[in-house]
């Protein structure tokens, strides 16, 4: 999961849904210009599949009007744009300092024995997608562990069980 400049093609070509194409029209209204809807036009994609792959990268370079280097320009600086497919439930464990400090390990530990992933694998039947990243900026309440884009603060691997127990 740590190379960034390669792009992975999902084999087919890409869309917005209706959702996101609806979306995409509101906000291009909101924009200075239609190149500065890059980085907002990368998150409806990740939105849709979870991930960013080559053939999305040209549909956003065309339905923006720009070329397709820029997007990816943008796309392998920006570390929160999946340049992968990920499980249904990514998961990020803060590795830095303070959580170090406060168990994150316990929690990478606990996830390679119960769920059988290490950080950059995704589980055997999709489910759950795992990744160590630098500091998510809630220090205070180390370990913090982020899960589809929201944070658990204070984790622990008891909290954790609870909180893989709810996802789908
Ligand atoms: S060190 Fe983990 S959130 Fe800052």
């Amino acid at each position: 999961m740590s190379d960034r400049s390669q792009l992975i093609s999902a084999g087919k070509p890409f869309q917005y849904d209706k959702k996101r194409d609806a979306e995409f029209e509101r906000l291009v209204k909101r924009y200075p210009s239609r190149e500065s809807m890059i980085l907002p036009a990368l998150w409806l994609i990740q939105e849709q599949e979870g991930w960013i792959s080559q053939e999305a990268i040209a549909y956003v370079a065309d339905r923006i009007g720009t070329f397709a280097s820029k997007v990816y320009e943008a796309v392998t600086f920006y570390t929160m744009y999946q340049l992968h497919p990920m499980g249904r439930n990514h998961i990020c464990v803060c590795r830095t300092l303070s959580c170090w400090l406060r168990g994150k390990q316990e929690i990478v530990d606990y996830l390679k024995t119960e769920v059988g992933i290490i950080p950059g694998q995704i589980s055997e039947d999709g489910k759950f997608s795992l990744e160590e990243v630098e500091c998510l900026g809630h220090c205070g309440t180390a370990p913090v562990v982020q899960v589809n884009g929201e944070f658990y603060e204070n984790m622990d691997v008891d909290k954790l069980k609870s909180l893989l127990a709810t996802l789908k």
